[in-house]
């Protein structure tokens, strides 16, 4: 998420095209970002004077105070209207985040997950030797059948617009497309360029005018009146799958970089044979490996806040950091999930991890403390029921044949082209 408090109408063109450059460079390689992270650990004093917090300590610090340290920042990004996640607290915050719990505790995820995980698998078995997208023809799928359900009666005609045909898969592929422009300007804030902006913000209108259009399903549906239903069936729309998506993208992306991992799991999954879908020992396992492997590779390496009036966090170091009312700070989650003073062998890929007394860190990658993720449980499941599926595919290469495996649109991935290795 951007952490840039400069005016964003105030750049040149080339200086901003050159600072969105740099940025999806960096979310492209996260190592950097860690090096990074690792240097403001060690002089955490020096990091506070420019408002940033990495030690574990300080940005538990900093994420627990939503009072000084606003969520009003992420407010500029969200080109479809106002949302939970910008909101201070209050009643319509209150109201908004009850109303979102009441639709995830009505989602079966891990059955919708699982149901399209197999469905899925079969037919890329059918490919062979072709390669395939794993976004386009695997996770964008099985995070759509998992939650569009939040709509309830209304899910296919939000997906298909007012009058689409809801059998439509063209229709359904346009949806997810539009709502992934609008959460990637969540992601890239005011440093992307004025092109991409203007994509998002005219995806975001179709969004509204989609919702619009079916809001007389969506009143029966969430039997709620139309000004509430309009703000969260928007938001909801465009922070649930697309992240969810991205973050799946990122933990194969880190799997595949590591073929110890990905041999043993395998190895795993066929002892499980016919009951891979059924062993809870088995998914609590490869449920402990998605959330390692979202913390080397996490979709939000930081994330910014808005400083209402003057105050200060502790660095960790000798000196707070003191932040003007009217700031910004910057939270490095990317710093903090690897500090060795609270995660233990923080620098090893350890799915199995004795946490201790910080299990709220080991999720850091859903944020921390009230303003956590409300939907952190139901997304690892469905990443679960992905990689389970993936686990029962013969092995999987990236396919480089037509250039380069994986490609990007700004800071997200949006093909990851893969083949089945040949077996010896
Ligand atoms: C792997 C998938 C996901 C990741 C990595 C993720 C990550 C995050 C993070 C880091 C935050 C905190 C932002 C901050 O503190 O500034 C957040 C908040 C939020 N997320 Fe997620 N999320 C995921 C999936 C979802 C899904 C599926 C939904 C909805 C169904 C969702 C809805 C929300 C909402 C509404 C908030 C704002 C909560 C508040 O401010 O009270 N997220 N998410």
């Amino acid at each position: 998420m951007k952490v840039s408090a400069c005016n964003p109408d105030a750049k040149p063109p080339g200086l901003r095209g050159l600072l969105y450059g740099a940025f999806c460079w960096f979310n492209r390689h996260i190592i950097v970002l860690r090096g990074i992270g690792a240097l403001l650990r060690l002089w955490p004093s020096l990091g506070g004077r420019f408002g940033l917090a990495a030690r574990a300590s300080a940005v538990k610090g900093v994420m627990t105070r939503p009072r000084s340290f606003s969520n009003s920042a992420h407010a500029p990004d969200l080109v479809a209207g106002d949302y939970l996640i910008a909101m201070d607290p209050g009643p319509t915050y209150d109201a908004d985040r009850a109303l979102l719990e009441k639709r995830l505790a009505g989602l079966n995820v891990q059955a919708d997950a699982d149901q399209e995980a197999q469905r899925r698998v079969t037919e890329l078995r059918q490919l062979g030797e072709n390669s395939f997208d794993l976004i386009d023809d695997y996770l964008m799928w099985i995070a759509f059948h998992a939650i569009q359900p939040v709509f309830g009666t209304a899910a296919s005609e939000v997906a298909a617009g007012a009058g689409g045909d809801v059998k439509d898969m063209g229709l359904q592929r346009q949806y997810l497309l539009e709502i992934r422009y609008v959460a990637g300007q969540l992601l890239a804030g005011n440093l992307s360029t004025l092109g991409v902006q203007r994509r998002a913000e005219v995806r975001a209108d179709s969004l509204r005018a989609r919702i619009e259009g079916v809001s007389s399903d969506l009143q029966k549906a969430w039997s709620s009146p139309f000004d509430v239903i309009e703000r969260n069936a928007v938001g909801l729309a465009w922070i649930s799958h697309p992240v969810t998506v991205q973050s799946g993208a990122l933990v194969v992306q880190e799997l595949l970089s590591r073929p110890k991992v990905y041999r043993t799991l395998r190895s795993m999954a066929a002892k499980a044979a016919g009951r891979v879908w059924a062993d809870n020992g088995f998914r609590e396992c490869v449920r402990d490996h998605v959330l390692e492997l979202m913390r080397f590779r996490p979709i939000f390496p930081l994330l910014a806040r808005d400083v209402p009036r003057d105050t200060e966090f502790e660095t960790g170091g000798r000196r707070n950091a003191l932040c003007p009312g009217g700031g910004k700070v910057a939270i490095w989650s990317i710093a903090a999930l690897f500090d060795p003073r609270a995660v233990p062998d923080s620098g090893r890929f350890c799915p199995h991890r004795d946490w201790g007394d910080e299990e709220g860190l080991r999720w850091l990658m859903f944020g921390y403390g009230d303003r956590q993720c409300p939907a952190k449980d139901y997304a690892v499941e469905i990443l679960t029921s992905v990689l389970i599926g993936l686990l029962t595919m013969p092995e999987l290469r990236l396919a480089r044949d037509d250039g380069k495996a994986i490609t990007y649109d700004g800071p997200l991935m949006s093909r990851m082209r893969v083949r089945f290795a040949r077996q010896a």
